[in-house]
């Protein structure tokens, strides 16, 4: 079964892309232009989103994981550094730290949120004795972390801050738009997240020193950009210089074709997954098997994660979702903690419970499907199917 199509037997996808005919026809028209890589359009999809962001500098990339990459290079971060992050995510917020040599220093989730604990950062930066050099927080689907404070910390701790809103496009935290309170924000274009273009992501800083360098880095370490030498106004169109080991981390025109059009629906897809959002909080207010997940003004509604309560059900998390898929229910799982990971617990010689509150989330997340085109008949039948399965597993007070 993929959970990701929808088929004959009314089955709700987890996740599907809004691409419309606007995203048809930009991708068509980059294909008949002769210029399929990184050109003008990657460019003017970077004006868009520096605008929409109101932020100095953006810079598309691959992906997410790129951007983060090309963030910690730039900051210097480097062998034997540390960089702190909660395992409440996807490995590629972490990963990055281990191309340069670096390692990640786990702490807990907020007992309220899936993010990072500000308080844990300041005791992690006090207490452990390890040279860290960034911090790394996450907006877990899409839910802003507590910008003020992170970045509060870490000014006073003299140690860098980079975004990972790889969910959080549009979210606004207590510090202004995701991605833009640090000293580097990097966003996902993924499949299935806020917008996409298939696969691709943005770098997004205040620092034009950064951005130059990032910017340098991200083709191959040349020192001017490939597609300025053939747009004719360049003296030497053959000529350029390699001044560092880069990366080959570029957005092609291909994928910012799509990444312009879904700029432009962003703010009615933001507003489409917030109605979904406020539809299963109100249908699920009374369902006392279940932990909803925290609100706030700014969330961008990437996931919508669920907890249920293990004292009360007789069925596990694993029983619960299985049976949900079979009725026809894409749901998934966010997050299996990083630290349950044979690579990360073994590396670093993580428990279980050395993070309480990651572990219990773990136990019992559920995430639903939330996105655009979802019809209300979809979104009832989730609601249907999580309660019937809830009445079903609910163990009885007698
Ligand atoms: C929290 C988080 N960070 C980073 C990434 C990496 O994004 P990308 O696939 O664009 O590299 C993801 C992808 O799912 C993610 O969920």
């Amino acid at each position: 079964m993929n959970l990701n199509t929808e088929d004959s037997t009314g089955f709700v996808p987890f996740a599907r892309p809004s691409i419309g005919i606007e995203e048809e026809e930009a991708v068509l028209a980059v294909l008949r232009s002769g210029w399929l890589t990184t050109g003008g359009v990657a460019k003017k999809f970077e004006d868009a989103f520096s605008k929409a962001l109101q932020v100095p500098y953006a810079l598309a990339v691959n992906s997410a994981t790129s951007g983060l990459h090309l963030a910690l290079d730039v900051l210097g971060v480097k062998e034997g550094d540390w960089v702190i992050s909660s395992p409440y995510t996807f490995t590629a917020t972490v990963e990055i730290a281990r191309y340069l040599g670096a390692h990640p220093l786990f702490v807990d989730i907020e007992r309220d949120s899936f993010n990072i604990d500000p308080m844990l950062i300041e005791r992690a930066l006090e207490q452990s004795g390890k040279r860290v050099r960034c911090v790394i927080p996450v907006h877990v689907g899409g839910f802003p972390c507590n910008m003020r404070s992170i970045c509060e910390i870490a000014r006073r701790k003299k140690v860098a801050v980079v975004e990972d809103a790889a969910h959080a496009f549009p979210c606004r935290t207590n510090a202004g738009p995701a991605g833009t309170a640090g000293d580097f924000g990097v966003f996902s274009f993924y499949a299935t997240k806020t917008i996409t273009t298939g696969e691709g992501g943005m770098l997004v800083t205040s620092c034009g020193d950064f951005a130059r360098q990032a910017g340098i880095l991200r083709l191959h370490g040349i020192d001017r950009e490939v597609w300025k030498r053939y747009q004719g106004d360049e003296p030497a169109a053959w000529e350029y210089d390699v001044v560092a080991p880069g990366y080959k981390y570029n957005l092609a025109d291909l994928n910012a074709a799509l990444g312009l059009c879904q700029l432009e629906k962003a703010l009615d897809f933001r507003k489409r997954r917030e109605s979904i959002a406020r539809r299963y909080l109100e249908a699920f207010a009374e369902a006392d098997f279940l932990r909803l997940p925290p609100e706030a003004p700014g969330h961008s509604w990437h996931l919508f994660v669920l907890c249920l309560k293990p004292d009360l059900m007789t069925v596990d998390r694993d029983e619960f979702l299985k049976a949900l898929i079979e009725r026809g229910v894409g749901a998934s799982v966010h997050y299996k903690p990083l630290h349950l990971m044979s690579y990360y617990r073994d590396t670093y010689g993580l428990k279980a419970g050395d993070f309480p509150n990651s572990l219990e989330r773990y136990l019992g997340a559920i995430s639903l499907p939330i996105y655009p085109s979802m019809t209300n008949e979809q979104v009832e039948k989730v609601i249907r199917e999580v309660m019937y399965l809830g009445g079903k597993y609910r163990r009885s007070n007698g």
